[in-house]
């Protein structure tokens, strides 16, 4: 068993990481909560592998009850949510009872968000069930649903009672769906954790220390800039671009993440930020995890980029690796980056 604390300003919660922790979930939670029923929200496929598991291992101490939507990311909707809030409320569920969000990142975005405005605010839980959500989503509160045609525009900043990981799960996810996840893990690595870096280069499985040593990256970040103000930005390393093709081109979100990476360090060495060495180790991590390294030239989406995430000011912020295992935030005026599209380089 590994564990984490995220320390913030006015909370606090443990990331448990273990094996077989889905069998100990009462065990876990009775830590953070003390009354008798708890409602899991999960999607159909995961409620196939764990659901029955989950009830199992939470009735010795609660009454346990569940809402099941269907899978996928046209769950976080306006409608799904009104559906979830709705059986929550024919159930009866109080404002100090307990929400569990049992999924991936669709089901921790919407339950999260659900907690975060059912009676303005109820405890909840994640255990995350796909690695990209362990990595990433089910850690530092951001919640929400789609709307309007744009993604997480209706949302909350709302942080769980705690968050329950058990690799075992990765077990079901398909080669894809696992590598996906491993985008956001390598990330974690370029960004603030050079030795996570070094400990991927021989391929190892995905156990509890090399999820710690990911988590430890996205927990510091969050603990400084809980509200996404700067520094959490960073996070974003590889998304600027990544965001730019994964729709266009049907790449799943870490698959995008990790081209986005390889173009944002060409676009960093042409700038003197990012040094060489960076570009071929990236390379060969993503490579062993079968994520895809085609090759995009960054200069050619610079103007969508631009376009797309300047502020008023009209500056945007590209976050760029100034060594392995370090990211930095770097600031761009239009004009800087149009001659930057003008300029000849090896990409
Ligand atoms: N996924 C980026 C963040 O949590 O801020």
């Amino acid at each position: 068993m590994r564990e984490l604390e995220v320390r913030l300003k006015n909370s606090s919660y443990r990331i448990i990481v273990e094996n077989y922790l889905m069998d100990k979930l009462s065990f876990y939670i009775n830590d953070v909560y003390k009354n008798k029923r708890v409602f899991i929200l999960t999607d159909d496929v995961v409620a196939k592998y764990y659901l029955d598991k989950a009830i199992k291992s939470l009735s010795d101490k609660y009454v346990v009850d569940y809402v099941i939507i269907p899978h996928g990311e046209n769950s976080k909707v306006l409608e799904r949510y009104a559906y979830v809030c709705e059986e929550l409320l024919k159930k009866d569920i109080r404002r100090n009872e307990l929400l569990i969000a049992l999924g991936g990142g669709v089901i921790g975005d919407l339950c999260g968000f659900v907690a975060a405005t059912l009676y303005r605010g109820i405890p909840y839980v994640g255990i995350p069930t796909s690695l990209l959500s362990q990595m990433d989503s089910s850690i530092g509160g951001k919640t929400g649903i789609d709307f309007y045609n744009r993604k997480n525009i209706l949302g909350a900043f709302k942080q769980p009672s705690m968050v329950l990981i058990d690799p075992n799960t990765l077990k079901t996810l398909d080669n894809r769906e696992f590598n996906n996840g491993m985008g956001e893990l390598i990330k974690h690595g370029a960004i603030g954790n050079k030795k996570l870096l070094d400990m991927l280069k021989d391929k190892p499985q995905i156990d509890e220390d090399i999820i710690v040593e990911s988590l430890f990256v996205k927990k510091s970040v969050v603990e400084i800039d809980e509200f996404d103000l700067k520094e959490r930005m960073l996070l974003n390393f590889g998304h600027t671009f990544g965001h730019a093709i994964e729709l266009k081109y049907g790449y799943k979100h870490g698959e995008a993440v990790a081209i986005g990476m390889l173009m944002a360090i060409k676009m960093g060495e042409d700038l003197n930020v990012t040094p060489k060495e960076c570009y071929d180790v990236i390379f060969n991590i993503l490579k062993l995890y079968e994520l895809p390294t085609d090759e995009y030239n960054y200069k050619d989406y610079l103007k969508d980029v631009f376009y797309d995430k300047k502020n008023i000011a009209g500056t945007i912020n590209f976050i760029f690796l100034n060594k392995l295992g370090n990211a930095i935030i770097y600031k761009m005026t239009e004009e800087e980056v149009k001659r930057l599209e003008g300029k000849n380089n090896s990409n």
